[in-house]
């Protein structure tokens, strides 16, 4: 059977990339999917690496009845082997993804709002400077149906 591998990329990997992952996740299991969808996240800086996901992050999830434990860890070059696509929170993200990406390679490297319908921005603002946790969260999680949709029509599933 086809796996679908899903990577969520953000610069600390403990606000914003955790939390599309959760959502994603949450979705990929209602849907039946969780055998042919794989999603991880990761950020671009090693700086919070072996950490929780941010508080805010957390309780946001909780709140919305997602469960989340993942730690954060630092995107590598063999991530782009192994992700069919790795979508970036921000345009900074994306950049720096871009620049990381090796010659040749297939993946699709996009901003994540890029697969939403209906919303008002293509970057995901970093609630870690604003605390804003509850409205990325409605953000994200419009984000992530459009991306499951487009999984979805695309791979036929
Ligand atoms: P994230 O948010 O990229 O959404 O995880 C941030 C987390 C930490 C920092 C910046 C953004 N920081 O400066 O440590």
């Amino acid at each position: 059977m086809m796996t679908v591998r899903v990577l969520f990329v953000c610069l600390g990997n403990i606000c914003r990339s955790p939390m599309a992952e959760g959502i994603f996740q949450h979705l990929v299991d209602e849907a039946g999917l969780s055998d042919q969808i794989e999603v991880d996240s990761a950020g671009t800086s090693s700086w919070h690496v072996g950490e929780r996901a941010h508080r805010g992050t957390r309780n946001v999830l909780h709140q919305h009845g997602i469960a989340y434990e993942g730690r954060a860890r630092q995107i590598t070059p063999h991530d782009f082997d192994r992700f069919d696509y790795v979508l970036a929170m921000d345009d900074s993200n994306l950049s720096d993804l871009r620049r990381m990406l090796p010659d040749g390679s297939q993946t699709v490297v996009r901003r994540f709002l890029d697969f939403a319908d209906g919303v008002p921005t293509r970057e995901v603002p970093d609630p870690y400077y604003d605390g804003r946790f509850e409205e990325v969260y409605k953000l994200v999680r419009q984000g992530a149906e459009g991306l499951l949709a487009h999984i979805r029509a695309e791979k036929g599933l």
